[in-house]
């Protein structure tokens, strides 16, 4: 289905792309010719002001079979367990952990992707365009001739079951397990599934994802800009009754009917585009003396405030790699935070707990909410010796971590919540003796 898939590499790059049934249909030297190659209509897609800073800038322009613009009135459809509304719930200052999220079978319930969207958490407006959401996805069909746009932020998508056809007006993308995608704000695409899919969401209402600035580690190293990967064009010339293009607007969600495929995009250029990005890429960088580095060592994508260094939202991985710290407890430390950490796991088994956080389930650490190992392993790494050891083999975690501090919805608080969560930190033994306190701990 999608092995014929093509795709152009960079980060942030002016791409061009024509779909090679129409040579030439790119406009040379200009963007707005009086008629455009196989009449085709031009339109441009504004990802920022037009006067952000140059390196703030981005837009694309479309040379499609009809403008976007031709379709019915919008009208207010059901968002189900899509929410905006933080404030309709108490707050939830809890250590909380979900069990995987039930996918509803085909037989019981058909389900895609816009209509197996909910969300778990979030915080902030996006009517001022400042805030987050989390949501998970659970879907068992294709989207058929419906389309999705948002209106708010952007998306970046983590597939942990079935892999999705994305069709966008880009081109198409095959995004699957152990990779991601991001999905920015107002451009339409389709979701297809083969079977039963599950997955996480993060939406930024603020700006963009960029690569996060490397600092003394240099030019290189984290997700390298040429592992990302865009579409190259395609288009589809369909004419359909009905087809739906469902936008999500301040929060809701709006229906509008037109009569074709909004995928008649023949050539784009620009620089405002879908991206994919395979989590096996990701180059880790980790202490080879002792300690840890803290885990913003493992930023694939960072969505940055206004305050300096501070993300809306960085989305941070733990992918198999080496552990040889010397005289280190060596998985992550007990911490509190002044951000927000809402984890998932893709695949595998996580590092810092034995039990009990699975692939598809997840996790929220809210603000200076405690955590860390659970007991069985703080016993374990006290104990274990230190030789260099393959960490996280065959997993794949992440988090995505933010500056706002998440109000968890009704859906979150009621949907598969692992009540017993608390009890992994029960029995935590007190080691603690006054006889011993002048013992050197450092192993020197
Ligand atoms: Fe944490």
């Amino acid at each position: 289905m999608a092995s014929d898939l093509q795709y152009m590499s960079g980060f942030g790059n002016e791409f061009s792309s024509e779909d090679s049934r129409c040579p030439n249909a790119l406009p040379e030297g200009q963007n707005n010719p009086q008629k455009c190659a196989y009449g085709l209509y031009a339109e441009q897609l504004s990802g920022s002001a037009f006067t952000a800073p140059r390196t703030q800038n981005v837009r694309s322009w479309l040379y499609r079979i009809r403008p976007s613009a031709q379709h019915k009135p919008f009208e207010k459809i059901d968002r189900g367990q899509m929410t905006d509304d933080w404030n309709s719930v108490h707050p939830n200052p809890n250590q909380l952990r979900w069990l995987p999220f039930d996918i509803p079978s085909k037989k019981e319930k058909k389900q895609d992707f816009v209509e197996g969207l909910s969300t778990v958490c979030g915080a902030g407006d996006p009517m001022s365009r400042h805030g987050a959401a989390i949501y998970i996805y659970t879907c068992n069909s294709p989207m058929g001739n419906r389309c999705f746009y948002n209106a708010d932020g952007d998306y970046l998508i983590v597939p942990q079951q079935g892999d999705l056809l994305i069709t966008t007006e880009f081109g198409r993308m095959l995004v699957e397990p152990n990779e991601i995608c991001v999905i920015q704000s107002g451009m339409r695409f389709n979701v297809s599934v083969s079977g039963e899919s599950r997955g996480y969401m993060l939406e930024v209402f603020d700006g963009h994802f960029q690569l996060p600035d490397l600092g003394p580690i240099g030019a290189n190293g984290l997700a390298n800009p040429r592992d990302f990967l865009t579409p190259v064009a395609w288009f589809e010339e369909k004419d359909v009754k009905g087809y739906q293009v469902i936008g999500k607007f301040q929060g809701h969600l709006f229906s509008a009917l037109q009569d074709h495929s909004p995928f008649d995009v023949v050539a784009w250029h620009g620089n405002y585009v879908p991206y994919k990005y395979n989590l096996k890429n990701f180059m880790v960088i980790n202490t080879v003396s002792f300690d840890h580095a803290d885990p913003s060592i493992f930023t694939v994508l960072t969505c940055q405030s206004l305050k300096p260094g501070t993300a809306i939202a960085d989305f941070v991985i733990f992918p198999p790699r080496w552990g040889v710290a010397d005289k280190t407890f060596r998985p992550p430390y007990y911490h509190r935070n002044c951000m927000s950490e809402f984890m998932g796991l893709i695949l595998g088994k996580y590092e810092a707990k034995e039990s009990g956080f699975l692939p598809g389930g997840c996790t929220l650490h809210s603000m200076m909410t405690p955590h860390g190992p659970d007991a069985e392993c703080f016993e374990k790494a006290s104990n274990d010796e230190l030789k260099p050891v393959r960490v996280a083999e065959g997993t794949q975690a992440f988090m995505f971590e933010s500056s706002l501090s998440f109000r968890v919805t009704e859906w979150g608080n009621k949907t598969k919540v692992d009540e017993d969560y608390y009890t992994c930190w029960q029995p935590l033994k007190k080691h603690f003796k006054l006889d011993t306190a002048a013992t050197k701990t450092d192993g020197q």
